[in-house]
C-alpha cells in the first residue's frame, strides 16, 4: 500500500459570536482578562493549503468578499500559522495558501483568526507528521486570542486573554444574522476606548452570567437572547454611533437578542427560528443601515479538513 504525500489540503473554519463578553481588568502584558462564551456560526472562511517548489517559502492569494482588504505578506496570520507548523516538524515552510473569504473583515467575528486556525490545521495535513491537538492548540493560543476558539468551535467559555477554552453544556440550534459595516473598527482601538469610558476606577474580575449558562443548558432561545452581553459594546457604540440604527432595525424586527460581536463593527440578532430570520435579514437590508446581511447557524464544529487531493505517482 502506497502512502500518498498530499498535494492540497482544504480547511472550512467558522466565524465567532460572543453570546456573552466580560472585560476585566488590563493586565501588565496590554491584554485584559476575558470571561467569554463563544459560539461558532455556519459563516466559514476556506483555506486551500498546496505543497510548494523548495525556496518558494510562503504565499498567499484570496478570493471572496472584501479582497483587497486582507493582506497577503506575513501580517497574515494564516502566514505565520504556517511557518509555526514548519517549525515545529523542523522542516521548511513553503506552501501557498489560498483564502475564501466570507467572514467579514475587521469585524469582529474572528475571521483572521480563522483563517489562521484553519492553516494550522492545513499544514498539518499537508506535510504530514501530525504533530498532535495539544502541540496545535498550544500554537493557536500563540497566534491569537481567537485562534484556539477557531480550531475547538462549538459552545464554549474562553478565559484568560480568550485562549483558554472550555467547552459549555449548551443545547439547540440557534439562528442568526448579521450586519455587516461597510468598515472595520480595530480591536486594539475599542479595547482602548473601553478602558478610557472606564476611566479610572477599580475593574471587577471579569465573569458569566449564570442566566446565559442556564438558558443555553435548556436550550431556550428566546432566554438566551435575553442574556447576551457585551462589555466593548459600549466602546465601539462610542467610536461609531451610527452602529445603534443597525441595533435598533433588528429590535424592531423583533430579534429576540441583539449584541455587537466581539469589538464589532458587526451586529449579531437572535432569531426564533428559520423563518424568522429571513424576517429580520428583509428588515435590516431594507433599513438601509449595513452594508451587507448573512444569515447563519450555531453551533457548528470548529476548523476541519473537507478535502485532501494526493499529490500525482
Ligand atoms: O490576541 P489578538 O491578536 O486577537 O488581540 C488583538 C488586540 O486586541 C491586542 O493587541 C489587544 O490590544 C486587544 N486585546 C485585549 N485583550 C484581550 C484580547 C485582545 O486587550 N483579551
Amino acid at each position: 500500500m502506497s502512502s500518498t504525500v498530499p498535494a492540497s489540503v482544504t480547511v472550512r473554519a467558522p466565524a465567532k459570536v460572543n453570546l456573552a463578553l466580560s472585560v476585566g481588568p488590563r493586565r501588565p502584558d496590554g491584554f485584559h482578562e476575558l470571561a467569554t462564551v463563544f459560539h461558532a456560526v455556519s459563516l466559514l472562511d476556506t483555506v486551500v493549503a498546496t505543497e510548494a517548489p523548495p525556496g518558494h517559502g510562503v504565499s498567499i492569494t484570496v478570493e471572496g468578499d472584501e479582497v483587497a482588504a486582507v493582506p497577503t505578506d506575513d501580517s497574515n496570520l494564516a502566514w505565520s500559522a504556517a511557518q509555526l507548523v514548519a517549525t515545529a516538524m523542523r522542516r521548511p515552510c513553503d506552501v501557498h495558501l489560498h483564502l475564501i473569504k466570507n467572514i467579514p473583515v475587521a469585524g469582529g467575528m474572528a475571521g483572521g483568526s480563522a483563517n489562521a486556525a484553519a492553516a494550522l490545521v492545513a499544514c498539518d495535513a499537508l506535510w504530514g507528521s501530525s504533530i498532535g491537538r495539544q502541540r496545535l492548540e498550544a500554537l493557536a493560543g500563540q497566534l491569537g486570542s481567537d485562534v484556539p476558539f477557531a480550531l475547538h468551535g462549538g459552545t464554549a467559555i474562553g478565559r484568560g486573554r480568550g485562549e483558554q477554552i472550555t467547552p459549555a453544556l449548551a443545547r439547540g440550534e440557534y439562528h442568526w444574522v448579521f450586519a455587516f459595516a461597510d468598515w472595520g473598527l480595530s480591536t486594539p482601538d475599542v479595547y482602548a476606548e473601553c478602558d478610557r469610558l472606564r476611566g479610572e476606577g477599580q475593574v471587577p474580575e471579569p465573569s458569566i452570567p449564570d442566566e446565559l449558562m442556564s438558558a443555553l443548558r435548556s436550550g431556550r432561545a428566546s432566554a438566551v437572547g435575553a442574556n447576551l452581553h457585551n462589555d466593548l459594546q459600549a466602546a465601539a457604540l462610542s467610536l461609531r454611533p451610527r452602529l445603534k440604527l443597525t441595533l435598533e432595525a433588528g429590535q424592531d424586527a423583533g430579534a429576540l437578542g441583539v449584541v455587537i460581536s466581539g469589538s464589532g463593527p458587526t451586529c449579531a440578532f437572535l432569531a426564533r427560528d428559520d423563518e424568522h430570520s429571513i424576517d429580520v435579514a428583509v428588515a435590516l437590508s431594507s433599513s438601509g443601515s449595513c452594508r451587507t446581511v448573512k444569515r447563519a447557524t450555531g453551533p457548528v464544529h470548529g476548523a476541519r479538513i473537507v478535502d485532501i487531493v494526493g499529490a500525482p505517482e
